[in-house]
């Protein structure tokens, strides 16, 4: 998918109150306090670039899944109280999303202050794409910003229906994502290789076949690869498997080496006899009936790593293994610590690849680490973003 959007840059913004749609859906622990910011952080360019430019910003983001009802437990106010510390600014909290108190700060709002509404999915209209409530929100701004790259892919209210009412241009992020990955996928430096992991074959054949045309290479690791390997007649013991696709699987090696496209699946695997943190890792090339494989082994790391290293282009999307247990974590590491020692350009698709990434300490050395997990799946797709495709065109 091509895009060649209008951004803040592109439009007079200045004394406008603008409806800037963010993606502040952040992880949390149990008292409430975010674990990660990086969302949060790289909303800031686009919200600075807006106060510097004299315009009044009304920040709106989802938080989690709250179904269309208030609730405590996702309200932006945490979000609010970082983005106040990272803006070095008020950030002026509303008490609902469309409300009384949402209406009346809104209008109050005067050029260079910042509010965020609160979490735009208390209202069941939200998913909906409804266009009363998409109109409720626009009512309030000039403008429309969209730099919630992360949940681009959804047709909502907030990330496309309020599209319909106001001039609606991209932020910084969504032109970066964009840009980037877009540059990428259209004109890769050689060889391009593809990183592909997580649990799920079915995740990932829109990516498979989309990039099927484009690249040298596509390397496969988690338990995606089970199912890979059974369909190439290999045991795979008590490893996750997704039967229903053992054939499209096939399909899609065959579909690769046709192409001439060198694709990689492990030859050895780390394995235990349970899921779970505790269970002994073992080194194997067959795995054993009683076993379950939980990581690539150290020879197929070697030979992944060997790929990276020569690669011009690396896009990873997907852990090796289950990274959160230390054991079955070496896989996924070394893949990070190669495309951040690669001199190729290395993109790292968000979701828990970003989130490994950052765990272990390779993520501000990649060209890229995308703020988008289903968003960037989607792009690397070649889908339509409903979130972008409704941003004026340059
Ligand atoms: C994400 O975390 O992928 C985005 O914020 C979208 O969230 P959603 O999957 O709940 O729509």
């Amino acid at each position: 998918m091509e895009y060649d959007k209008k951004s803040i840059e592109n439009i007079d913004v200045t004394r406008k109150k603008a409806l800037v749609r963010c993606d502040f859906n952040v992880p949390q622990d149990d008292a409430g306090r975010i674990t990660a910011d990086k969302r949060i952080v790289e909303s800031l360019p686009t919200l600075r670039y807006l106060l510097d430019h004299d315009a009044a910003v009304i920040a709106c983001s989802h938080l989690g899944r709250p179904k269309g009802a208030v609730n405590p437990k996702y309200s932006l106010i945490p979000v609010a109280k970082r983005l106040e510390e990272l803006l070095h600014r008020p950030v002026i909290m509303a008490g609902d999303v469309v409300g009384e108190d949402a209406k009346a700060k809104a209008a109050a709002l005067q050029p260079g202050q910042i509010m965020l509404l609160e979490n735009v999915r208390f209202h069941a209209e939200e998913e909906k794409n409804d266009p009363a409530f998409a109109k409720q929100l626009a009512d309030m701004a000039d403008i429309f910003v969209n730099d919630a790259f992360g949940t681009a892919h959804r047709a909502h209210a907030s990330t496309a229906g309020v599209a319909d009412y106001l001039p609606a241009v991209c932020g910084f992020l969504i032109q970066k994502e964009i840009n980037v990955m877009g540059r990428a996928l259209a004109n890769p430096k050689h060889p391009f290789v593809v990183v592909l992991g997580g649990a799920k074959v079915s995740d990932k054949i829109g990516v498979i076949n989309n990039l099927l045309n484009k690249v040298d290479t596509i390397i496969i690791g988690g338990a995606m690869a089970y199912t890979f390997k059974k369909a190439c007649g290999r045991p795979i013991g008590k490893s996750r498997c997704e039967e229903d696709k053992l054939d499209l699987a096939k399909e899609l090696v065959l579909k690769a080496v046709g192409l001439g496209v060198h694709f990689y699946l492990p030859g050895d695997h780390v394995v235990g006899s349970h899921f779970g943190a505790d269970a002994k890792a073992h080194i194997v090339r067959h795995i054993p009936a009683e076993m379950m494989g939980m990581d690539i082994g150290p020879t197929t790391t070697t030979r992944y790593v060997k790929e990276i290293m020569k690669a011009g282009t690396i896009i990873w999307n997907g852990p090796m293994g289950v990274f959160e247990f230390p054991d079955f974590s070496e896989g996924t590491k070394m893949i990070a610590r190669a495309m951040a020692k690669a001199d190729g350009i290395s993109i790292v698709g968000g979701g828990d690849s970003a989130a490994a990434a950052e765990q272990f300490g390779f993520a501000d050395r990649m060209d890229h680490v995308s703020t988008g997990g289903g968003a960037s799946l989607e792009f690397l797709e070649g889908l339509e973003l409903p979130g972008i495709a409704c941003l004026q065109d340059k």
